[in-house]
């Protein structure tokens, strides 16, 4: 059999027209190919008939949809780790082989969570605005913008994946003191790193940086919420780089606000985009920037790399490299 001439019967619909060359390529070699925005209304419009979707977007991939696609509809690939917006339960339920891209993006993420961990304590934001508006001056003295040190530090990571442990091997370098983690269970990951594994308490009482990576699931959909923020110590950062719904955001800024944690830094949030007049800009103790983790050359390459190859192979009836169903 020519591999080539079997796979030529499958339509590939791509949900996104800015997804990288590398994945159209792949695709392309072995199957009919057509490409929409990664807009509802288009998909909607596209997606009927369709064998396969390289999926790349922040708008819910529902039974709607799959209802449009069809019942020849075979495979999924997300670029991306997450799939919170993807109705995983109905793609099980139909058959629908399902795969993601983590592992890749790793290293892209955590460097993002260690630029937030370092702007956040040392005061990035207020430095820059000072300068802006004439504000740094040599009476400020001594104690002017003063931080907190990552070196001595506890660190508290929540959710120990590969982002997590990235994240890990990173501020050990740092010279921190302890590095602790929380999740559904212990890890021989955690150990490898010289983590110690707590409950989600004792790590928010004990940390001096408290560091998202979970996913978001109905389990940690706003676990971060004023009661969290209460317990974190006052000279706490507190870093998002997972979903922006783990965590309360009115708390947060409550908390940003009242000086009950030191400071923020977040590269994810609700909405998404954040509107421009939103408060969370507004507060000089909060760094923010708009969900770059993965945003690297390599790394999207990687991402969609992965999410073609992903789909060529289930579409060739061979596992994926990264099955979720
Ligand atoms: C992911 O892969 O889930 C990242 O958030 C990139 O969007």
């Amino acid at each position: 059999f020519n591999c080539s001439l079997i796979m030529g019967k499958f339509k590939v619909l791509v949900a996104n027209n800015t997804i990288p060359q590398i994945a159209h390529d792949l695709l392309k070699s072995e199957c009919e190919v057509r490409v929409c925005e990664a807009e509802r209304e288009q998909i909607l419009q596209n997606i009927p008939g369709i064998d396969a979707m390289l999926w790349s977007s922040h708008l819910q991939l529902d039974k709607e949809m799959l209802d449009k696609a069809g019942p020849q509809l075979k495979v999924i690939g997300t670029m991306s780790a997450g799939y919170d917006n993807i109705d995983v339960e109905e793609l099980k339920k139909r058959g629908i082989k399902f795969g993601n891209t983590p592992g890749v993006l790793d290293d892209a993420v955590a460097d993002i969570a260690v630029l937030l961990i370092l702007a956040a304590s040392r005061r990035y934001i207020e430095g820059r605005q000072a300068i802006e508006d004439c504000s740094w001056s040599h009476k400020n003295g001594t104690q002017w913008l003063l931080g907190q040190d990552v070196s001595g530090a506890t660190i508290g990571i929540v959710g120990l994946g590969g982002i997590g442990q990235a994240i890990a091997h990173r501020v050990k370098c740092f010279n921190v003191a302890k590095i602790l983690y929380t999740g559904h269970k212990e890890k021989p990951e955690g150990k490898a790193i010289g983590a110690e594994f707590v409950s989600l308490d004792a790590l928010l009482k004990n940390s001096d940086f408290v560091i998202c990576s979970a996913p978001l699931t109905k389990e940690t959909d706003k676990m971060f919420n004023a009661e969290s923020f209460s317990k974190m110590k006052k000279t706490s950062i507190f870093v998002n780089v997972s979903r922006g719904a783990l965590v309360n955001q009115p708390d947060l800024v409550r908390a940003l606000k009242e000086k009950q944690i030191f400071a923020a830094g977040l590269d994810v949030m609700t909405p998404e985009p954040l509107p421009p007049d939103h408060e969370l800009l507004r507060l000089s103790n909060c760094v923010i920037i708009p969900h770059l983790g993965s945003a690297t050359w390599k790394t999207r390459n990687a991402m969609a790399e992965r999410a073609a190859k992903n789909i060529l192979n289930a579409l060739k009836g061979e596992p994926m490299i990264s099955p979720v169903v």
